[in-house]
C-alpha cells in the first residue's frame, strides 16, 4: 500500500469531475491551496474555465477538459490530459496521477411506480458507468502515483429512502463497485487506494439539476433540513485520503441510519415508510 497518502506530496496531480460547481468546485479550491497539479471536468465549459482560473489566482496549475463525461471520448481525454498536461509541464514526481475524483453526479427524484427505464439508464450512465470507466481508464497512472480513487457517494449509497430509490440505486451500486474494486487492489498488491465519500445533504445546484420522474413532485421533501457546505465536504474529502481511510460518513444522518440497520432491519424499514409522507410520496395509492 502507499506509503506516503499521495496530497503530501508537493503539487499532486488531480483529476476531478464535476468541477464546475457544487462539490467538485469546491474540491477543486481546496487542492489548488495545497498547489496542486488539477484536471478539471464537466460540461459547462464557461463555469469550469473560470474554476481553473480562481485555481491559478491560488497557486495551482489547472488544466479542463471539457465535456460530457459519460462520453467514451471524454473519459479518455480527461486521463489522457493529466498525462500529457502534465508530462511536459513538469512531470509528476510519482509519474501518474496522485487522486481521481469520481464526483459528476446527478440526482433522480420520482417514486419508483414512475421511474421511466430511460430516465434510470442516463442516470446510471454519468452516476454508475462514467465512474467505472474513468478508473479503469486511469488506474495504470494511479498505480505509477500510488494514488487513491475517491467515489462521492451518498447516505444514499447505504440507505434508499422514498423518492429517491432510483438515485439511490445509483449510488448502491457505485458502493459495490468500490467494495470489489478494493478487494482485488489488495489482493493483487497493486498499490491504489479507494475513499468513498458519504456526504449528507450539502448546500450546492444538485437539487435544481436532479432528473425527476413524470408527474412526480420536484420537492425533494427535504426543505428545511440542514445541510453541509460543499467546502466542509471538500476539507473531509481531501482529510480522509491524506490519512487513507477507505470510507467516511459526513453526517450524524447517515452514521444512525447505518447503525439502525445494523441493528435492527425491521426498525429502518419502519422509519423509512414513517418518513415516506413528508418526503413527497403521495398517500393512499395502493
Ligand atoms: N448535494 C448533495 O446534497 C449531495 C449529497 C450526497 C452526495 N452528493 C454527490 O456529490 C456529487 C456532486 O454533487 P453536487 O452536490 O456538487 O451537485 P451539482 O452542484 O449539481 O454538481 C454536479 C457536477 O457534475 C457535473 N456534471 C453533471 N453531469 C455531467 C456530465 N454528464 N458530464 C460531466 N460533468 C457532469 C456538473 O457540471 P456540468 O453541468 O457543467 O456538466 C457539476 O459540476 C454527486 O455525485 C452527488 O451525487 C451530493
Amino acid at each position: 500500500m502507499n506509503r506516503l497518502p499521495a496530497v503530501a506530496r508537493r503539487s499532486p496531480v488531480i483529476v476531478i469531475t464535476g468541477a464546475s460547481t457544487g462539490i467538485g468546485r469546491a474540491l477543486a479550491f481546496a487542492w489548488a491551496a495545497r498547489a496542486a497539479r488539477l484536471v478539471l471536468n464537466a460540461r459547462s465549459v464557461d463555469a469550469l474555465e473560470e474554476v481553473a482560473a480562481t485555481c491559478r489566482v491560488r497557486g495551482a496549475d489547472a488544466v479542463v477538459v471539457p465535456g460530457d463525461i459519460t462520453s467514451a471520448a471524454v473519459q479518455e481525454a480527461l486521463v489522457e490530459g493529466a498525462r500529457t498536461h502534465f508530462q511536459s509541464n513538469p512531470p509528476s514526481p510519482a509519474g501518474g496521477i496522485d487522486v481521481l475524483v469520481n464526483n459528476a453526479g446527478v440526482g433522480l427524484y420520482g417514486t419508483v411506480d414512475a421511474i421511466a427505464p430511460a430516465m434510470l439508464r442516463e442516470v446510471f450512465e454519468l452516476n454508475v458507468v462514467a465512474p467505472l470507466r474513468v478508473t479503469q481508464l486511469a488506474l495504470p497512472a494511479l498505480e505509477a502515483a500510488r494514488g487513491t480513487v475517491v467515489m462521492m457517494s451518498s447516505i444514499a449509497g447505504l440507505v434508499a429512502m422514498p423518492r429517491t430509490g432510483g438515485y439511490a440505486a445509483t449510488k448502491f451500486a457505485l458502493e459495490a463497485l468500490s467494495w470489489s474494486l478494493r478487494a482485488e487492489l489488495e489482493a493483487q498488491g497493486r498499490p491504489v487506494r479507494l475513499c468513498v465519500v458519504r456526504p449528507g445533504l450539502t448546500e450546492t445546484p444538485f437539487a435544481e439539476n436532479a432528473r425527476v420522474a413524470e408527474g412526480s413532485s420536484t420537492r425533494s421533501g427535504m426543505q428545511g433540513v440542514p445541510r453541509m457546505s460543499a467546502e466542509e465536504v471538500a476539507q473531509a474529502t481531501l482529510r480522509a485520503v491524506d490519512r487513507g481511510d477507505p470510507e467516511v460518513n459526513l453526517t450524524f444522518a447517515a452514521r444512525a441510519m447505518t447503525a439502525l440497520g445494523r441493528l435492527s432491519r425491521p426498525a429502518l424499514r419502519a422509519v423509512l415508510t414513517r418518513m415516506a409522507p413528508r418526503l413527497g410520496v403521495p398517500r393512499g395509492r395502493g
